[in-house]
């Protein structure tokens, strides 16, 4: 009798605090949204890949099923089933959604560009897709990515394929689109480089004014955060920026980070690493306005940093085996440690 009381009544609290111990477990006691890019495909074919999503994060962004040439790759074809796969997955983890993106300079597929598109017909079409996409999706997107690295780092107005035919106007009625397809989901502006204050920076607070002045809806500014763990963005300068954003009503989140390491690896670089998310994570529960903390991916057995930064990789939370790094757990640290916030 005392053994089986033991067992039923003591074994399953020695197992509870390992559980409870997650991120996302800690995060929603901070009202924080923690979360990873992801892909469709691999939900689908990764039983592991989905198991610790579902127990560390509480957001997830996908990481490319919801561009332009994934969504709508032939003028008169859409395809979302990959993207559904994510909007599912996160319905049922009760996980929030965020959308990436709506309009890039980059993902714009070829039939797009290689068409001689008249007066008003291009616009007309970037109006239907956007109503399309976020219309899908309507109800169940936190928010939206509307428009993705629109500067220069000097704060011009990269010369796109949108600005060239459209002009500033495709980002403003991105906007006032995406809103009229979902309004709930809040409208953000995303673009990396401009964490701190800078030229880059300064051109976004300026653009956010200058939409507010015409009342074109804008809930917030991402910061991509594709760093270097040795040598990240100045954290003090970073406050200030997400400050100057707070007071013009912006939400701020952290839309896609990774710290990478120059390979091969060695043991001082995973803690550099750890101390480059443990800084991140405290100045983001530190300022009430920053509300999500995202990953671009979670492990490091895929992620686009070994191909996109030749050289270099390691950046992600969890090892190509998902276990959890140095990063992890000062990333867990922070959690536990911060005072609540609501
Ligand atoms: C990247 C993806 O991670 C890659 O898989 C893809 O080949 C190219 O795009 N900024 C962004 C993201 O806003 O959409 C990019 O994602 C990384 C840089």
């Amino acid at each position: 009798v005392y053994i089986r009381f033991i067992i039923l009544f003591f074994v399953p609290f020695l197992t509870l605090p390992i559980h409870a111990v997650s991120l996302r477990g800690l995060a929603e006691q901070h009202t924080l949204w923690v979360g990873a890019a992801v892909s469709g495909f691999r939900l689908k074919h990764d039983a592991e890949y989905r198991s610790v999503l579902a127990r560390e994060y509480n957001m997830l962004v996908a990481e490319n099923d919801m561009k332009f040439h994934r969504t709508h790759p032939k003028e008169d074809t859409y395809t979302f089933v990959n993207a559904d796969a994510i909007a599912n997955f996160a319905q049922k983890q009760g996980m929030k959604l965020r959308g990436h993106t709506l309009v890039w300079h980059r993902a714009v597929p070829d039939w797009l560009e290689e068409k001689e598109w008249k007066a008003g017909e291009l616009s007309e079409m970037l109006r239907e897709h956007i109503l399309k996409v976020a219309g899908r999706y309507k109800g169940q997107m936190h928010a939206w990515d509307v428009v993705n690295e629109a500067m220069t780092n000097q704060g011009e107005w990269r010369d796109s394929f949108w600005y060239k035919h459209l002009g500033k106007d495709y980002l403003f009625n991105a906007f006032r689109w995406a809103k009229q397809a979902d309004p709930e989901a809040k409208l953000f502006y995303n673009d990396y480089s401009a964490a701190v204050l800078n030229k880059k920076s300064d051109a976004i607070y300026d653009l956010v004014k200058e939409m507010q002045g015409k009342g074109i809806p804008i809930d917030g500014i991402g910061f991509q955060l594709h760093v270097k763990a040795a040598k990240y963005p100045n954290i003090a300068s970073m406050r200030k920026n997400i400050r100057r954003l707070a007071a013009l009503g912006m939400e701020v989140h952290f839309t896609e980070i990774d710290a990478r390491l120059k390979l091969p690896t060695t043991k001082e670089q995973f803690e550099q690493q750890a101390r480059c998310y443990r800084e991140l994570l405290e100045l983001c529960l530190s300022e009430p306005n920053c509300k999500a903390f995202l990953t671009w991916g979670f492990t490091d057995r895929y992620s686009w940093v070994y191909k996109h930064f030749e050289g270099y990789g390691d950046a992600l939370p969890f090892d190509k085996n998902y276990e959890p790094k140095p990063a992890y757990h000062a990333m867990i640290d922070v959690l536990r440690g911060a005072s609540g916030r609501n």
